[in-house]
């Protein structure tokens, strides 16, 4: 007989069917009562045991977190709280835990702090949370995936390991294999990298868009998703030094094209989880709710998690220019009465947070997609408009998120892009490949970068960043 899935029992109408599970125990109550979890979906099978006539040395080594291999039969249940259970005819213990030490760890059933949680993270993913949050994040990648294979889409694998900062914000971790107590120095003194593995500076990739573009340039419309990594300094609930990205990027579109393709693509991602992930969504949402109920009444959230949800499915982004925000944030109350930490006065103003979340959240109630930035708070590669001042840049900006796409009409014009990397003192040499996508058959292009892990935030009503990916890197913080 082949081992099954408790997701595939509870989907079966299979009565008194001979069945085998392999997973590991949530509690066992009363000596009879065994609550077994097997991460294939939220729920714990109830696995009852005839201890009249199981061995008792097998009964004291059925503990939380022990790992077993259940034979029995499915059966209506007898009791509350479960249509099916399992009548356990054997059980093998495959892995013990001494209650002892399980005492120690989260595995101990009982309500722990996301702070422990993350203290434990290599644990946290037999919690109910961790283990819905992680199997929305498995089904928010395949969406994403057959949402771009079914609009004709390449997947292309940018490199991890680049020799430039595609952001141009320096905001970059080195590669090198050079001994850093010894390392070779040119005649001024300087480590020459010449001499390192590479014979160039190399560093992890902030974006896979120059490379993305290059492709997008031969195949049309390609996407990546994969990992990115930025040293800034950021110990915020939304930033990462490790996080997942995707970035479509496709010939011949413009900003319009752009932002139509964002909203289309985030809808159908969205509208994936709700048709596919309800168990989980709605265990989410009840955790939601709990945590909301401690929070002062003007912080907690108006609409559920799936209501928050359908909105962004349902309603049209609201597409709002950066000198329309200006205005808007200008007027605003929180700036007259100094509430913003950052005050904005003038045009040219880079948006924080704080406003960004005023934008969505206060004045507009809906996903916004902000556009049309000025050039100076923007990366060299946008397209520069006839004003001179502003390039074709758009973010989209989600209730309680803030930022979660960033992206661009990228500039074509050769001789415009030379200007803007000269003014920025970006050498011609280092992006001499990127500049030949501008000399032979050069052409409209855009795209943008979804951040995974914000997009995971917002489906699963998670807080922290840290709390949606598996082991979050942060500053000072590379455990496991
Ligand atoms: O706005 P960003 O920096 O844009 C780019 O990297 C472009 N090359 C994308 C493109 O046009 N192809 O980053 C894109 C998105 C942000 O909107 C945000 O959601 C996420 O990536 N992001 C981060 N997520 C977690 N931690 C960080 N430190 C992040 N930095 C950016
Ligand atoms: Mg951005």
């Amino acid at each position: 007989m082949t081992i099954t899935t408790i997701a595939h029992l509870l989907t079966q109408e299979l009565k008194h069917t001979n069945i085998e599970l392999k997973g590991w125990v949530r509690t066992f109550r009363a000596n009879r009562f065994i609550a077994l979890n097997d991460g294939s979906c939220l729920q714990n099978i109830q696995c009852v045991v005839d201890f009249e006539i199981m061995d008792e040395r097998l009964l004291k080594r059925i503990t939380t977190g022990a790992a077993l291999h259940i034979k029995g039969s499915l059966v209506e249940s007898q009791g509350k709280g479960q249509s099916v259970e399992v009548q356990v005819s054997s059980i093998e213990i495959l892995g013990d835990a001494d209650p002892e030490e399980v005492s120690k760890t989260i595995l101990q059933p009982k309500r722990h702090s996301l702070e422990l949680l993350r203290e434990q993270s290599h644990l946290r993913v037999r919690t109910n949370t961790f283990s819905a949050v992680m199997r929305l994040r498995s089904s928010l990648s395949f969406a994403i995936h057959s949402y771009f294979n079914k609009n004709g889409f390449y997947y292309m694998h940018a490199p991890i390991v680049t020799g430039s900062d595609a952001e141009g914000a320096g905001e970059m971790f080195r590669v090198t294999t050079l001994d850093p107590k010894n390392p070779p120095l040119n005649e001024e003194g300087i480590v020459d990298y010449s001499k390192d593995f590479f014979g160039k500076e190399t560093n992890l990739t902030v974006s896979g868009q120059l490379e993305a573009e290059a492709y997008a340039m031969a195949l049309g419309k390609v996407y990546t998703f994969g990992p990115t990594f930025r040293a800034e300094n950021s110990n915020t609930s939304r930033h990462l030094a490790e996080f997942w990205m995707i970035e479509p990027e496709v010939a011949f579109m413009d900003l319009a094209g752009n932002m139509d393709l964002a909203e289309d693509f985030m809808k159908y991602v969205i509208s994936y989880i709700l048709n596919h992930n309800k168990e989980d969504l709605a265990f989410l949402e009840q955790r939601l709710e709990q945590e909301d109920k401690s929070k002062p009444q003007n912080e907690r959230s108006t609409m559920s998690l799936t209501e928050k949800l359908r909105f962004v499915v349902d309603n049209n982004f609201k597409r709002v220019s950066y000198t329309e925000a200006i205005e808007i944030l200008r007027g605003s109350k929180p700036n007259k009465k100094k509430k913003f930490k950052y005050i904005i006065d003038e045009w040219g103003a880079d948006l924080q947070s704080e406003h960004e979340r005023y934008l969505v959240e206060k004045h507009f109630k809906c996903p916004v997609i902000l556009f049309d930035y000025p050039a100076k708070i923007k990366a060299f590669y946008m397209r520069l408009n006839e004003d001179g001042k502003t390039v074709r840049a758009m973010d989209i900006l989600f209730p309680g998120i803030g930022e979660i796409v960033g992206g661009s009409q990228r500039e074509e014009r050769l001789d415009v892009l030379k200007d803007k990397m000269a003014e920025l003192n970006i050498p011609e040499e280092d992006l001499w490949w990127y500049l030949d996508l501008r000399k032979y058959g050069t052409a409209v292009h855009s795209g943008f970068g979804l951040g995974f892990e914000r997009l995971v935030m917002f489906a699963t009503g998670m807080g922290n960043i840290r709390d949606v990916i598996p082991f979050p890197r942060t500053p000072l913080n590379a455990e496991f």
